[in-house]
């Protein structure tokens, strides 16, 4: 199965060909909203709450006005769950913009409100990659002074990620002033001698919530979590490298353009953080090392 028949459309459920918009809404004009993409493992939303947070300081940080409250959305999410019987691993998208209302760059009147769906579709874990890592690029991160926001507007992201993929490659390492930022759609870390770096939680990357959690497992396993960000050269002598999103989880990285991490397999940190991911999501089928 791809989408499951049951979308939320606003605040009401109906059937996925059933969700029509506009010409002349904000989303697709403008690229006026802001989404999530939520991990379901087994048929449970995975960092929920984590989520839902994060679409609220997003809407806010864009001025779009919800008129839901937290506990709403959450309920709604967990009903959308529900009424496809989903069991399986799958992923939510949700995209919240700024309504449908003549082309204009400036905000529409107050009445009209916002536009909000959300679909799930499966989305098994990638086992093999997840194993054996990833190869990734190098790309100048030209994107704007927002990043914390998750913002529809991912032309730059959308470019990087496709040079990659033209490069045989997973992802694109973006880097600003020969400092690593993030990935193109995915947070990124290194590991030197045991302790592991990643840029810190500022405007210029998303404050990923698999990134939130990788603090965590770092505290609990014991191994230093510094928010420095790293130079781009410093890639040549890492001892290991990973990547973290939603739907990546805890990525290797084995390669970044013609440079082999270590001996191009995962290394031992990234795979205690992977055996941490994998106890805090409650999986139990498909797991990396089964
Ligand atoms: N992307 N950085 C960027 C630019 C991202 O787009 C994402 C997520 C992340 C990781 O965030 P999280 O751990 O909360 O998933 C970091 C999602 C998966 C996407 O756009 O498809």
């Amino acid at each position: 199965m791809s989408v499951y028949p049951i979308i939320l459309n606003q605040t009401k459920f109906t059937h996925r060909d059933s969700l029509k918009y506009p010409y002349e809404e904000r989303a697709l004009q403008f690229g006026d909203g802001v989404y999530e993409v939520i991990r379901i493992y087994q048929g449970e939303y995975h960092l929920l709450k984590e989520h839902v947070d994060r679409l609220f300081r997003s809407a806010e940080a864009v001025k779009i006005k919800l008129d839901i409250t937290h506990k709403e959305l959450t309920d709604l999410l967990l009903e959308l769950l529900e009424r496809n019987q989903m069991e399986e691993d799958g992923k939510m998208y949700l995209q919240v913009s700024r309504g449908s209302a003549p082309r204009d760059h400036v905000f529409p009147a107050d009445d009209v409100s916002a536009n909000m769906y959300a679909y799930m579709e499966d989305f098994p874990r990638n086992v093999e990659l997840l194993k054996n890592g990833v190869s990734t690029i190098t790309h100048r991160d030209v994107r704007w002074e927002y990043c914390y926001i998750k913002s529809l507007n991912l032309l730059p992201n959308v470019l990087a990620k496709q040079e990659a993929k033209e490069h045989g490659g997973y992802e694109a390492i973006l880097h600003k002033d020969g400092l690593v930022t993030e990935c193109s759609s995915s947070n990124v870390y290194m590991v030197k001698d045991g302790e592991i770096y990643t840029h810190p939680a500022t405007n210029n990357i998303l404050h990923g919530c698999v990134r939130m959690r990788v603090e965590d497992f770092a505290k609990e396993l014991n191994l230093p979590f510094k928010e420095e960000a790293f130079k781009v050269e410093d890639i040549q002598t890492a001892d290991e490298m990973f990547l973290t999103s939603s739907t990546s989880e805890i990525m290797p990285i084995v390669k970044v353009d013609n440079t082999e991490i270590q001996d191009g397999k995962p290394g031992k940190i990234t795979k205690q953080l992977q055996e941490a991911y994998e106890k805090d999501a409650n999986i139990t089928k498909n797991k990396i090392n089964a």
